[in-house]
Parts: structure tokens; C-alpha cells; sequence
């Protein structure tokens, strides 16, 4: 009896945070065990979606227009840091952890910046060059590392 209030209590409280039914309680007066298991794999579930949802800014979906470009730049900055710091830097000098093996050149030289085109710059990440290796990144990623290089100009 005790065992069966509480489960009452974990399925009104599992029902309210999922927030997507009221917390009917047709289910719970026919209890077996087949539902216990299928409502302790929901309650895990919602309490795994609850905790993502918890702390973290959701970067997805996180209200309207302006949160696609904030979620575009976070995607930018962490491609820039997995993908491109290693050997750049993290501005783009070439000073980064394997910069002294592979001596790129200094990406925010503004000599360098003025005569390339932002072609030619999305075109040496996604084909690479001599030993720079090749991205195969989406065009929107690209575009944004383009961008985020031109903004380092002169830094
Ligand atoms: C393994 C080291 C390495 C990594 C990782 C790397 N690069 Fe490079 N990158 C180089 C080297 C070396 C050059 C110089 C190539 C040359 O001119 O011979 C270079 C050159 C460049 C250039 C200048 C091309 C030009 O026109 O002279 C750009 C732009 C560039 N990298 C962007 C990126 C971006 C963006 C990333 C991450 C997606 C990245 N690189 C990752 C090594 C690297």
C-alpha cells in the first residue's frame, strides 16, 4: 500500500513535469507490473530531459530569430576551436598548439586580408592547401569561419 502511494506521487509528479498530459489517474488504479517498467522508463526520460533542459542555455530552438544567430555563432566558435586553433591559434596568428609544426601564416595580417577574396578563403578551407588539410563543413559553417577570420583583421 505504501509502495503503491508513492509510485501514485512519482507518476503525478513525472506526469506534471512532462507537462504534456494532465495527471490522468486511469493508469494507477489498474497497476501492474508492465507498468511500472513503462513508466519508470518514461520517468527516466523526462527527468533526462528535464536535466538537459535544466542548466545549459538550450542552444537549439532557444526563442525565436535571434537565438538561431547566437546558435550559429557558438556553432562557429566551437568549429574554430576543434577544428582550426590547433595550428591558427586562437585568433588566427598561427600560434597554436601545432602552429610551430605546420607555420601557417598569420590569418589576421590585414595585407594577407586585403588581396584575398572571402572565395578564395571558404575555398582553402574546404579543399585544403599544401598542408593545410581539407574541411568537409557545411557552407553556412564556412561562411561563418570566412567571417570570423575577416573580423580578426588587424588583431
Ligand atoms: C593541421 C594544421 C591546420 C589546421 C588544423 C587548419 N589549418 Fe588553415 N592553414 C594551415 C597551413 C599550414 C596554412 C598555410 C597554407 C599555405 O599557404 O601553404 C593554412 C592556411 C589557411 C588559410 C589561408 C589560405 C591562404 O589563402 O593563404 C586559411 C584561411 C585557413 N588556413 C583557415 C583554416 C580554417 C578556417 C581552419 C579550421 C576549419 C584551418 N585553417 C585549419 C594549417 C592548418
Amino acid at each position: 500500500m505504501r509502495r503503491r502511494l508513492a509510485f501514485a506521487l512519482l507518476a503525478l509528479s513525472v506526469a506534471a513535469a512532462a507537462c504534456d498530459r494532465p495527471p490522468a489517474a486511469d493508469g494507477l488504479r489498474e497497476w501492474t507490473a508492465a507498468d511500472h517498467d513503462r513508466n519508470d522508463a518514461k520517468e527516466k526520460s523526462g527527468a533526462q530531459a528535464a536535466g538537459q533542459r535544466g542548466p545549459q542555455p538550450a542552444p537549439r530552438g532557444s526563442g525565436g530569430g535571434g537565438g538561431d544567430n547566437n546558435g550559429a555563432a557558438v556553432l562557429i566558435e566551437a568549429t574554430w576551436k576543434a577544428q582550426c586553433l590547433r595550428c591558427h591559434g586562437p585568433i588566427g596568428h598561427g600560434d597554436g598548439p601545432e602552429g610551430p609544426m605546420y607555420k601557417p601564416a598569420d590569418l589576421t595580417n590585414a595585407d594577407w586580408q586585403d588581396k584575398v577574396q572571402d572565395a578564395d578563403i571558404a575555398a582553402t578551407i574546404k579543399n585544403g592547401k599544401n598542408k593545410m588539410p581539407k574541411f568537409e563543413l557545411p557552407d553556412s559553417v564556412v561562411q561563418g569561419l570566412v567571417a570570423r577570420i575577416r573580423a580578426s583583421r588587424g588583431r
